[in-house]
């Protein structure tokens, strides 16, 4: 079974043995309730690295007070099989307390890439992430660290704040894993009905139309609504948005003439699902 630390102390033990070797570490931060798409990034960290640190802690700073921070779902038993099974060394699991002691008074504001989008329906969501991840990354010291596009967002955030901070760690991206019908694996899709779960996959199959679209010169505008009209009729309830970036900086682009990313958040049920495709000029 996987070497489980919850302490930074004991961490650093492990991070430092494999060190005094000359191994390399990977990092690779979750909220656990784990399925393939994170066990990719364990398998491609097993690639890039010659060990392999799993962090599993469902932050509470980048949950706003109504949000599901106490019914996320949590399986650590089930997380650790998966993670072994993946080519994962070591889980680490801190506590709410060992991560955020009593007294602790630090925010890490982020700006560029994390306005708008999410950041616009959850502003207290980047600064989480950015303090988590950066405490993280200060705690295990990888070479490398990898995320997934399924969180598009959240990736070039986290590029621009390591960049900002000089945080010696290589931020590495992993393309989103989907489920047979193109719904991207996500552990909120284990909020969805079976009813919802059936109607869900429209998200992706509206977003990859329309990137089509718009790799063809197509106005945003038009193709947009086109999306946002998709998603009411396939039971969407509230769209928090549909919107077309640079794949970048996450900039606002009209007409696609360089790399874009199309990319929308919409309620399915209790389930607020995210899905994001690239949007390449022809
Ligand atoms: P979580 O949602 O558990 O996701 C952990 C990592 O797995 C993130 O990098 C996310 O983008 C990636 N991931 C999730 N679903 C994926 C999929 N279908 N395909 C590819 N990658 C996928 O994102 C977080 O946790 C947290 O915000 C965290 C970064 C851990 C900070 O608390």
């Amino acid at each position: 079974t996987l070497p489980i630390v919850r302490s930074v102390e004991d961490l650093r033990a492990q991070v430092a043995a494999w060190r005094g070797q000359g191994g390399t570490v990977a990092l690779v931060p979750t909220m656990g309730a784990l399925h393939d798409g994170h066990l990719a990034l364990i398998r491609r960290a097993r690639e890039l690295a010659g060990h392999v640190v799993a962090s599993v802690f469902v932050n509470p700073t980048q949950f706003a007070p109504h949000e599901d921070f106490d019914r996320y779902p949590r399986d650590e038993a089930g997380d650790s099989a998966k993670l072994a099974s993946a080519g994962c060394d070591l889980l680490y699991a801190p506590t709410v307390r060992g991560m955020y002691p009593e007294g602790f008074a630090t925010a890490i504001s982020v700006g560029g890439p994390a306005e708008g989008l999410c950041g616009a329906f959850r502003p207290q969501m980047f600064g989480g992430v950015a303090l988590v991840v950066t405490k993280l990354f200060l705690q295990a010291l990888p070479d490398v660290a990898l995320f997934g596009e399924k969180d598009y967002q959240q990736l070039m955030v986290i590029r621009r704040f390591a960049r900002d901070l000089d945080i010696p760690v290589r931020v590495e991206g992993l393309p989103t894993v989907r489920e047979a019908d193109g719904l991207a694996m996500s552990s909120r899709n284990a909020y969805l009905s079976a009813e919802e779960r059936a109607r869900a996959p429209e998200l992706n199959r509206a977003l990859v139309e329309a990137a089509e679209a718009l790799s063809g010169g197509a106005e945003s505008g038009a193709v947009l609504d086109t999306v946002r009209a998709r998603l009411q009729g396939a039971g969407f309830g509230t769209i928090d948005y549909v919107e077309l970036r640079d794949a970048e900086t996450l900039e606002p682009v009209v007409r696609v003439d360089r790399p874009a990313r199309l990319l929308a958040a919409a309620w399915m049920g209790k389930a607020r699902l995210i899905d994001n495709v690239p949007v390449l000029p022809r």
